[in-house]
């Protein structure tokens, strides 16, 4: 028999383009970076470093920090320490361009830590705030007064560009401070920082020593004072010592950081939901009871009913600890609550969870492990265009280090994972596109180490191309 002419080039050249399409399109993932890094140990900044400085002048306000105030982001929260006294808790804000003033007034209170008292912590809420307005605002009123600005968010809706940063676990090392900086100074200029958990690691002290607390808020200050920081709850934020006396959890956390979980109806300040722009937020808290029938499951039971996307096409999810991580540290300390609440997560489309916790970037695939029962065995996680892709991103660069230790050979649903510290970015662009992008340190600030398209899944629940 003849043998068969050979296929003409061209036909060649359209199956090569063809598989290479559906390499680009259909693959799953599953890289482990090679990048190499300088080895170096994460050590903190010294007390006198530059970044920890005390404003100078009589009873200065230090520790500036923002937050959204409500639900729909017409408010914002204004917090400061005093240390001299506790001096006026008023915010003087008004619009760029307007004379005319206005003011808030808000609260100042005290705690103590084992041997440690806290300055006078401050928390002002601004109300009825114009929507894409710049503002300027003053706090320190009476004696040395410190000025800072901020613009309000764009009205809650569907089609509002809005670019998130994404920070966590940041410490205050010096590669904290290199990831803060870059954070600055990526061009893709993050509007709000949505944290993912462990803000100070003051409990790396002896007796959590909680002068780090008032070191970080000094250090993060020039973000701050200046745009909103999201906060979830790590389990830093614990500061849980039977052995000294202290045996109130969150006890640092929630007298210096606030949240407005009661316009979301929380009855506690760990879990809560803000919108803003385009965007449902979700944040849950790893280090509180979640079980059935818990204020927790209840609340989140209720909350997720609420979520409209027409008007919030995007639904983000933040929590500490994550449920997808296929590194050797803190290994399924995220399982359990995915076993609680991984089915609603796919029910209701969630688009993105961030989690924290492990010091790494990972980023996994669409995937679900819902199918599983007692008898059934099905316990594998399965790519699923209904489930979020979870995103790890606990590289903030604290003084534990990085997590280097990866599980072997890299798990399916893993599509992305890499040992250096870094940020991200989450541009939301309208109702079907998003542009996430993580930025390690050791790059330029406009480098993209990791990028990913994502198509809404309410608008548009096709799988996403791989573009790595
Ligand atoms: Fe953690």
């Amino acid at each position: 028999m003849p043998n068969p002419p050979p296929p003409r080039p061209s036909l060649v050249v359209a199956a090569a383009v063809v598989a290479l399409l559906l390499a680009a399109t259909l693959c799953h993932g599953g890289k482990t970076s090679l990048f190499v890094r300088k080895v170096e140990k994460t050590i903190d900044m010294p007390l006198d470093a530059d970044v920890f400085a005390v404003p100078p002048g009589y009873n200065a306000p230090q520790q500036v920090h923002i937050t959204q105030g409500d639900l729909l982001g017409e408010a914002l929260i204004v917090s400061w320490v005093t240390v001299d006294e506790p001096g006026s808790s008023k915010v003087i804000y008004w619009k760029e361009n307007s004379s005319q003033k206005k003011t808030a007034q808000g609260k100042a209170s005290t705690y103590s830590y084992f041997n440690y008292t806290s300055g006078h912590i401050h928390h002002t809420t601004i109300r009825n705030l114009e929507h894409g307005t710049k503002y300027y605002y003053e706090v320190g009123i009476g004696h040395t007064v410190r000025q800072f600005w901020f613009v309000a968010p764009p009205e809650v809706g569907p089609d509002v560009p809005y670019t998130f940063g994404l920070i966590g676990d940041l410490g205050q090392s010096y590669d904290s401070n290199r990831t803060l900086a870059h954070y600055e100074m990526n061009p893709q200029k993050g509007q709000t920082v949505l944290f993912v958990g462990d803000l100070s690691y003051a409990d790396n002290y002896p007796n959590h020593d909680n002068n780090r607390w008032d070191t970080w808020g000094r250090f993060v200050e020039r973000s701050t004072a200046y745009q909103p920081w999201i906060w979830t709850a790590g389990n830093h934020e614990l500061d849980f010592d039977p052995e000294i006396g202290e045996t109130k959890p969150f006890k640092p956390f929630t007298h210096r950081y606030r949240t407005p979980f009661k316009a979301s109806n929380s009855t506690a300040p760990l879990w809560y939901s803000i919108k803003r722009g385009p965007a449902h937020i979700i944040v849950l808290s790893s280090y509180s009871a979640y079980g059935k029938y818990t204020p927790q499951y209840k609340w989140l039971e209720a909350e997720f009913p609420k979520v409209n996307r027409a008007e919030t096409p995007w639904l983000i999810v933040m929590m500490h600890s994550p449920w997808y991580n296929s590194y050797n540290y803190h290994y399924m300390e995220g399982e359990s609550m995915r076993v609680m609440y991984e089915t609603w997560f796919v029910q209701n489309k969630v688009d993105v969870v961030f989690a924290g916790h492990v010091h790494a970037y990972e980023r996994s695939e669409r995937v679900s492990n819902i199918a599983y029962n007692v008898v059934n065995g099905m316990c594998t996680p399965e790519i699923d265009q209904s489930a979020p892709v979870y995103i790890t991103i606990g590289d903030g660069g604290n003084l534990e280090g990085l997590a280097t230790n990866m599980t072997k050979p890299q798990p399916k649903y893993s599509a992305y994972r890499e040992a250096s510290f870094g940020h991200a970015i989450f541009d939301i662009k309208n109702r079907t596109h998003a542009y996430y992008s993580w930025h390690r340190n050791q790059d330029g600030y406009a480098v993209e180490a990791d990028r990913h398209w994502f198509y809404n899944r309410y608008y548009n629940a096709a799988e996403e191309p791989s573009i790595v």
